[in-house]
Formats: structure tokens, C-alpha cells, sequence
């Protein structure tokens, strides 16, 4: 595949961060942004990332989404809305408390919304270059739904803080309203207006992404059957058909960790981090990088390098196996979070919901691809984040 136009990308974020970079957690800078990044990954922690009190609520996640399944009887159906659906109600439910039946019709228009969001606005566009287009009638369905998103976010905030309990916190939302009042300055800390906007990041990139991947890691399989089988052989030797998986299952499950390693390298959902600044004058392998210069990283690039992986274009899990096949290795270059003091704050839950949603799924079913449908694009489609696009599967009972 090739790389994607990053020009055109880079332009996006740029308009991207004019309107929303005020308390947001993926484009603030600064102390603010330090004291709302450390305050939210204490909360993920206290509310479970990581740890095993939040694999009952993802195995029961994952049990809802397989009954949905279920019930499609082995036809071929779009899995997207009830992935998207199931991953978001983690993340809903650590932020605010709240998971929302796949039927829901104002969640899911929502969550068609942020599905647009991320794939609308890393297309090239002409908003990126004249940003006053966004208050135009050009931009007024995705301007109008991201209002309506605003909305719903920030009625969940006030609901929040009309029924707060110190003695009682909650969730993400509580543990903000805990920490802040209304007086202090988005300089220092996350003034209580502003609260919606790092829980619209948390939403956004809690749902687009995690749900993209596990909707590559379906579509992927489809396409290597053995892998597929391999896995689920593993599966069936260690937990057997009905004892939901748990997190330390994943040590002794080396080649289905392997497999979801592998499908994060060959189809990464974060092709590009956001756009970030040199924050001093650098020098770089001969390259001077003034202070304030934009840098774009490419993982895609990074994840696809033949200097750093053998036939890179080539699905192949046992490349993250050691030699005697019972344990993974991480080299150095599988990045798929990013790295440093901007490094995805969601890692540990993403890596918890790819683990635990796929085996519950790979317990009950055999992912096929409809005879009838074309042959799957597997390049995908580039927005914010890199999807499997639209595709439909037969997920077979087992
Ligand atoms: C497979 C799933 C995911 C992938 C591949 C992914 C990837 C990434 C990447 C590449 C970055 C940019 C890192 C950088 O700037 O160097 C990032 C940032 C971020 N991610 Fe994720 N992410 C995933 C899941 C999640 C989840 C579940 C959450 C929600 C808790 C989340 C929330 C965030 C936030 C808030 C940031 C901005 C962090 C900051 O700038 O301080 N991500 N992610």
C-alpha cells in the first residue's frame, strides 16, 4: 500500500485544531494539557485499564456483541455498527457511566457521527486550507452533528455535576469534577466548562480506533484461513468453548497474541500521531528543526520498513514469535501507540479489548467472507484513523 498523502492530512489537523484544541487531550499543549493527560490516566487506572475488575465488563461487552452475531445465523452482515457499538460502551462506560443497547437510535447516530468525524476530516478537503468554510453551508451536516455531539457531551457533564457525590466518584467525569472548579484557568487546569471536551477525546479515540481493529483483525483472518484456525486451536486447548478468557490467559495464548500483534503492524489504525511541535531548536541526522516546527510521524512507515521487518508486506504473526514459538517478543519498531510523553493514553485498554473481544469471538465463531461479495480491499480507507472500510462477513457458530 502506498503511504498516505500526508500533506493533505497535516493541513486537516492543522484546521482540526483551530476549532477544538482548547481542553482537548490529543491536541492540548502546555500545563494544562500535562495536569488533564495525568489526572485522566489515573483515572483509567482507578476505573480499571489494565487491570482485571474492568475483563468482567469487556466479557460482558464481548458476550452482547456475539449475541448480536448470533443472530445474523451465519449470513452475511456488516459487523460494523455493533463493534462500533460494543467498543464504545467500554470506554462510555469508564468516562461516564453509562453502556447504550445497540438499537439505540440516538447513540447511534452519534456513533455514525464520530465514524464520519474521523473519516471526513483527514480527507483532502477544502476546509483545510480556508477554514471559515466550516460555518458554510458546505460544512453544515458535519458542523450540525458535531454540535449535536457537543450537546450530548456537555448534558452529560451537567447531569454529572447536578448529581455529584464526593464520597461517591463515579467515573471519569466525576474524578474531573472532583479535581476542578469552575474559576481556574485552561493555563493551569481543566476549568469544569471544558471538562466535555477531553471526554469527546476520550470517546472519539476510545471508539474509532479500537473498533477499526478489531474490524481489521476479522476482515484479516478471513483472508488467512490457517491463521484463523491456528488460533482458535489455541484457544480451544487452553480455555475450551466456555470459560470466558481472562487477562492472563494472553501469556499462555503466545500465538493468538502474536496473531493480534501482527494485524496491529500490518493494518495500523494510528497511521499517522498527530501533529506535534519541535519544542526546542533540533538537530536531527543532519536536519535542523526549528523551535515550533510541525512534526508529522509516520507509523505506517515505521511499521512497514524493510529495514526493520522482514517481507513487511507480508502477513505473518510468527515474526512477533521467539524461536521456540511459547512466548512473544516486542521488537523495537512495533509502535502502533507511539511513543514518548505523547504516547497513547489508551494503550493498556485498547490492548485489553483487542485480547479479550477477539477471543470471545474466535470461541464462538469462524470468520468467512461472503462468496458472493468482491474481494476485499484490504489498503483500506484513510481518515484520521486507517479503517477496513465497508465490508460484510459471515460469522459461521462454531
Ligand atoms: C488500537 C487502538 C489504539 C491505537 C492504535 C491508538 C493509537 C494512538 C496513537 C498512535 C496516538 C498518538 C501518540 C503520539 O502522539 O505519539 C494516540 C494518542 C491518544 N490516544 Fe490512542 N490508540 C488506540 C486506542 C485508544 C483508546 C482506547 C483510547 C481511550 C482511552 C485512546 C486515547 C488516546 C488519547 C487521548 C491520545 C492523545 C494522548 C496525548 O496526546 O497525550 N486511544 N493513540
Amino acid at each position: 500500500m502506498a503511504s498516505p498523502n500526508v500533506s493533505a492530512l497535516f493541513f486537516d489537523y492543522i484546521s482540526l485544531q483551530s476549532f477544538l484544541i482548547f481542553g482537548s487531550l490529543v491536541f492540548g499543549n502546555g500545563k494544562g494539557w500535562k495536569y488533564h493527560r495525568r489526572t485522566t490516566l489515573r483515572a483509567l487506572r482507578n476505573f480499571g485499564m489494565g487491570k482485571r475488575s474492568l475483563e468482567n465488563k469487556i466479557n460482558e461487552e464481548a458476550r452482547y456483541l456475539a449475541r448480536s452475531f448470533e443472530d445474523e445465523s451465519g449470513r452475511p452482515f456488516n459487523p460494523q455498527p455493533s463493534v462500533q457499538n460494543a467498543v464504545s460502551n467500554v470506554i462510555c462506560s469508564i468516562s461516564f457511566g453509562n453502556r447504550y443497547e445497540y438499537d439505540d437510535p440516538e447513540f447511534r447516530s452519534l456513533l455514525d457521527y464520530i465514524k464520519m468525524f474521523m473519516s471526513k476530516l483527514a480527507v483532502p478537503s477544502i476546509v483545510s486550507k480556508i477554514p471559515k468554510l466550516w460555518v458554510t453551508p458546505f460544512y453544515k451536516s458535519l458542523k450540525k452533528q458535531t454540535d449535536e455531539c457537543i450537546s450530548f457531551l456537555r448534558g452529560v457533564v451537567e447531569h454529572h455535576k447536578a448529581t455529584f457525590d464526593s464520597n461517591d466518584i463515579r467515573d471519569i467525569i466525576d474524578v474531573h469534577l472532583q479535581d476542578n472548579d469552575d474559576e481556574c484557568g485552561a493555563e493551569e487546569k481543566l476549568p469544569r466548562s471544558l471538562i466535555w471536551r477531553g471526554i469527546f477525546d476520550l470517546f472519539a479515540a476510545g471508539t474509532d480506533t479500537t473498533s477499526n481493529a478489531i474490524l481489521w483483525a476479522m476482515l484479516v483472518l478471513t483472508q488467512y484461513p490457517h491463521v484463523q484456525e491456528k488460533a482458535q486451536q489455541e484457544i480451544d486447548d487452553l480455555i475450551g468453548r466456555e470459560r470466558p478468557p481472562s487477562l492472563p490467559d494472553r501469556l499462555h495464548l503466545p500465538y493468538v497474541d502474536a496473531t493480534l500483534m501482527e494485524i496491529q503492524r500490518f493494518r495500523p489504525v494510528g497511521c499517522f500521531v498527530p501533529p506535534r511541535a519541535a519544542s526546542v531548536d533540533t538537530e536531527l541526522r543532519g536536519y535542523t528543526i526549528l523551535k515550533g516546527t510541525p512534526v508529522w510521524v509516520n507509523l505506517y512507515a515505521v511499521l512497514h520498513s524493510p529495514k526493520h521487518w522482514k517481507d513487511p508486506e507480508e502477513f505473518i504473526p510468527e515474526r512477533f514469535l521467539s524461536a521456540d514459538g511459547k512466548r512473544t517478543e516486542t521488537p523495537e519498531a512495533f509502535i502502533p501507540f507511539g511513543l514518548g510523553s505523547r504516547i497513547c493514553i489508551g494503550e493498556q485498554l485498547a490492548r485489553m479489548e483487542l485480547f479479550l473481544f477477539m477471543t470471545n469471538l474466535l470461541q464462538r465463531f469462524t470468520f468467512e467472507f461472503p462468496k458472493e461479495d468482491p474481494k476485499p480491499n484490504l489498503a483500506g480507507e484513510l481518515g484520521i484513523t486507517l479503517s477496513p472500510g465497508r465490508f460484510r462477513i459471515c460469522a459461521v457458530n462454531r
